[in-house]
């Protein structure tokens, strides 16, 4: 297909397992690890409650999609992406000590740049209709760093220092608990002043969910995955917020897992809390909504109504100072309805990108090639309702290769 048909689509949100993680969870006998089932399949075990008497899930299936990177070109060719921002799966190094944290950190860098790099070399010109076929640039990813408990500022900077000299590590990728304690954890201090400086992207996404997420029933992972995780990300970015880690690193750029879970839909909620509650209304330079306008959003919502909410959310966040501000907003808003406005009345698509959360959400079988979890969030982008042309492209891939400084 020629490259000026369709816009650029590029994955934000996709994961691997290198085969040196792989090899670090066969190790271990205590979650996270990789087990065999009895039929001989490898299954990985993230999460405590898939644990002990009781459980009620052991592990999801776990093979070649996770570590081979053929299969995630196969995957991307299959559903149309040109790019992938590739990052490190949870639960990333959280389980290790400092000293291991600090060797598999320095390991993991140079794996993730060695998987983007030497896809260039090896498929040079091959994909000559795709749109990366004049860089030859389809893969990018995030860095790790040691972030566990007793880690000192000076190991986490020195990872730091790494990532940023590797040319294809475009950001780093970021549990909810920091350095143990959280997002809101006043040692975190210089590391988010030392990413800010660096310019690169902090990727943050849920891994341990909520207590009670799986229920009593057998629920699977259904409770856990699609309300533990986000409920999750919504709490730890509210404290890393009312913490003023954006009053203070105005420049950090945060782009958060699945549109930021509830959060988009709960911000005058916790507005209104914030500016009732004596121990806090004073402590935030802005009202919280406009820090929404401040962050940025993977698209991974599954539903054109999620998606509109998270981008009206994002620009409200930009006409929240002022009155007049926002009824012109409004107006913007109402004249877009008849289609004829011109652009720029969703501006909250500045700050939402497509993404996949591969290669979790297989179809489950029989279901042909596509992933039901994909053509779901592309539809979504397709489906909001006033958005043109121009807000698609934004989301679908424009905004990732402004953000992450993409060369493709
Ligand atoms: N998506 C992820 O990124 N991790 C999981 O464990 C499940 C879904
Ligand atoms: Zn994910």
């Amino acid at each position: 297909m020629p490259a000026t048909t369709r816009p650029l689509l590029v994955d934000v949100h996709t994961h691997i397992y290198p085969p040196s993680y792989m090899d670090l969870m066969r190790r271990r006998e205590q979650i996270p690890k990789v087990i065999k089932d009895t039929a001989g399949n490898e299954m990985v075990v993230l999460l405590k409650e898939e644990e002990g008497k009781g459980a009620n899930s052991k592990g999801r299936p776990v093979g070649p999609q996770y570590w081979d990177r053929a299969e995630k070109i196969k995957f991307m060719d299959t559903h149309g992406i040109d790019v992938s921002v590739v990052s490190l799966a949870n639960p990333w190094l959280d389980f290790l000590t400092p000293a291991e944290a600090v060797d598999a950190a320095r390991q993991l860098n140079d794996d993730m740049q060695t998987y983007c790099e030497t896809f260039k070399a090896d498929h040079a010109a091959a994909d000559s209709t795709s749109y990366s076929a004049q860089t030859g640039n389809r893969l990018f990813a995030f860095g790790s760093l040691p972030l566990v408990p007793g880690i000192s500022t000076k190991q986490v900077l020195q990872a730091l220092d790494q990532v940023k000299g590797h040319s294809y590590l475009r950001g780093i990728v970021m549990g909810t608990k920091g350095i143990g304690k959280g997002l809101d954890d006043p040692e975190m201090e210089p590391i988010y002043e030392a990413i800010a400086a660096s310019g690169l992207v902090v990727f943050v996404h849920p891994h341990y969910g909520i207590e009670n997420a799986f229920g009593e029933q057998d629920n699977g992972h259904a409770l856990a995955l699609g309300l533990g995780f986000p409920f999750e990300t919504t709490i730890a970015i509210a404290r890393l917020v009312l913490a003023g880690v954006l009053d203070r690193h105005p420049t950090l750029k945060l782009l958060l897992a699945h549109s930021a879970g509830a959060l988009p839909a709960l911000s005058s909620r916790l507005s209104s809390c914030i500016v009732h509650d004596p121990h806090v209304k004073d402590r935030l330079q802005h009202d919280f909504r406009y820090y929404l306008g401040q962050m940025y959003y993977d698209a991974v919502t599954y539903g054109p109504e999620e998606l509109a909410l998270t981008e009206r959310v994002v620009a409200r966040a930009n006409n929240y100072e002022s009155k007049d501000e926002q009824l012109a907003y409004v107006d913007r808003v109402n004249e877009r309805r008849d289609l004829t406005a011109p652009e720029g009345v969703f501006p909250g698509t500045d700050r939402i990108m497509f993404g996949t959360d591969h290669p979790f959400f297989p179809p489950l079988e029989g279901q042909g090639d596509r992933w039901k979890s994909v053509d779901e969030n592309l539809d979504a982008i397709a489906g909001v309702a006033g958005w043109g042309d121009a807000e698609r492209a934004r989301v679908m891939g424009a905004n990732a290769v402004d953000l992450f400084g993409l060369e493709v």
